[in-house]
C-alpha cells in the first residue's frame, strides 16, 4: 500500500517570521506520526529555522532544488550534503519552474536527482507537459522523454524517488486537470515505471498530483487510485489550505484502505 504524501512547495514565498509561524503551527496539529507523509519546503534561507520548528513532529523539511556537485566553485548554488547538513529528508528536482524559467534540462535534471539520492535525500522529480503538448495530443510522449531524469536510477534507489505529475498549465493557474486527466496520466507514467523497473517497483512507487490542488479538490484527486499524494504551491502557504489537504490525503488513505 502506498502512503500518500503531501508535499508544500513554498516557492519564493514568505519571509523567516512567516515561514516559522506556518511550520509551527502544522508541527502543532501534526506533532507526531500522522496517517499520511507530511512535507514542506521552504525557500534555502530559512530551511535551518524551520527545520528547527518542525524538529520531532510529523512534519519533515525538502529544499525545492540542488546543484549536483558535491562542493566547489560554484557560485550561488547549494549541494546535496548541505541540505542533508541543515537537516533536509527531501529534495524536489525538475519543477516545470526550473525547467521554465532557468533552462534545466532533463540531462542536467538527471545529474542533480543522481547527487540528491547519493547524499542520502528523497528524491521528488516532476514532469508535465505543457499546455501546447496537450492540445497536440503529445501529453504522453513528453512525459516519456522527461522521464529521461531518472536514467540513472537502478532499481533499489527507487524506493527513494517520487515522481510528481504536474500539468505546466494547471500550475498557479486555479484550472486543475479533471480528476480523470490526472489518473489517466498518473497510469501512463506507472506504466512507464515499469517497462523500466518491473511491476514491484511500479506499483511501489508513489505518484503526485501537483497544480492548482486546493482543498475543495484535493479529495476527489487524492481518491484516484493512482494518485498518491499532491505537490502543493499556492495552497501550502497558510495553515487552514494546507491542512484542509492534509486532512483530505488522510481520508483518502483509509478509503484507500
Ligand atoms: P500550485 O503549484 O498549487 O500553486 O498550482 C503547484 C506546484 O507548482 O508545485
Amino acid at each position: 500500500m502506498r502512503q500518500i504524501l503531501v508535499a508544500g512547495n513554498w516557492k519564493m514565498n514568505l519571509l523567516q517570521s512567516q515561514g516559522v509561524a506556518l511550520s509551527q503551527a502544522l508541527a502543532a496539529k501534526y506533532p507526531s506520526s500522522a496517517a499520511v507523509e507530511i512535507l514542506i519546503c521552504p525557500a534555502f534561507p530559512y530551511l535551518s529555522p524551520i527545520g528547527t520548528a518542525v524538529r520531532g513532529s510529523a512534519v519533515q523539511l525538502g529544499a525545492q532544488n540542488l546543484y549536483f556537485a558535491p562542493q566547489g566553485a560554484f557560485t550561488g548554488e547549494v549541494s546535496g550534503d548541505m541540505l542533508k547538513d541543515v537537516g533536509c529528508g527531501w529534495v524536489l528536482v525538475g519543477h516545470s519552474e526550473r525547467r521554465q524559467f532557468f533552462g534545466e534540462q532533463d540531462e542536467l535534471l538527471a545529474k542533480k536527482v543522481s547527487a540528491g539520492l547519493a547524499h542520502g535525500l528523497k528524491v521528488i522529480y516532476c514532469v508535465g507537459e505543457q499546455l501546447a503538448d496537450r492540445k497536440a495530443g503529445q501529453t504522453e510522449a513528453v512525459l516519456a522523454k522527461q522521464l529521461a531524469g531518472l536514467d540513472q536510477v537502478s532499481a533499489e534507489q527507487m524506493a527513494n524517488v517520487v515522481v510528481a505529475y504536474e500539468p505546466m498549465w494547471a500550475i498557479g493557474t486555479g484550472v486543475t486537470a479533471t480528476t480523470e486527466q490526472a489518473q489517466q496520466a498518473h497510469v501512463f507514467l506507472r506504466g512507464q515505471l515499469k517497462s523500466r523497473y518491473g511491476e514491484a517497483v511500479a506499483a511501489a512507487t508513489r505518484i503526485l498530483y501537483g497544480g492548482s490542488v486546493k482543498p475543495d479538490n484535493a479529495l476527489e484527486l487524492l481518491s484516484q487510485s493512482d494518485v498518491d499524494g499532491a505537490l502543493v504551491g499556492g495552497a501550502a502557504l497558510k495553515a487552514d489550505s494546507f491542512t484542509a489537504i492534509i486532512e483530505a490525503g488522510i481520508q483518502a488513505q483509509t478509503l484507500k484502505g
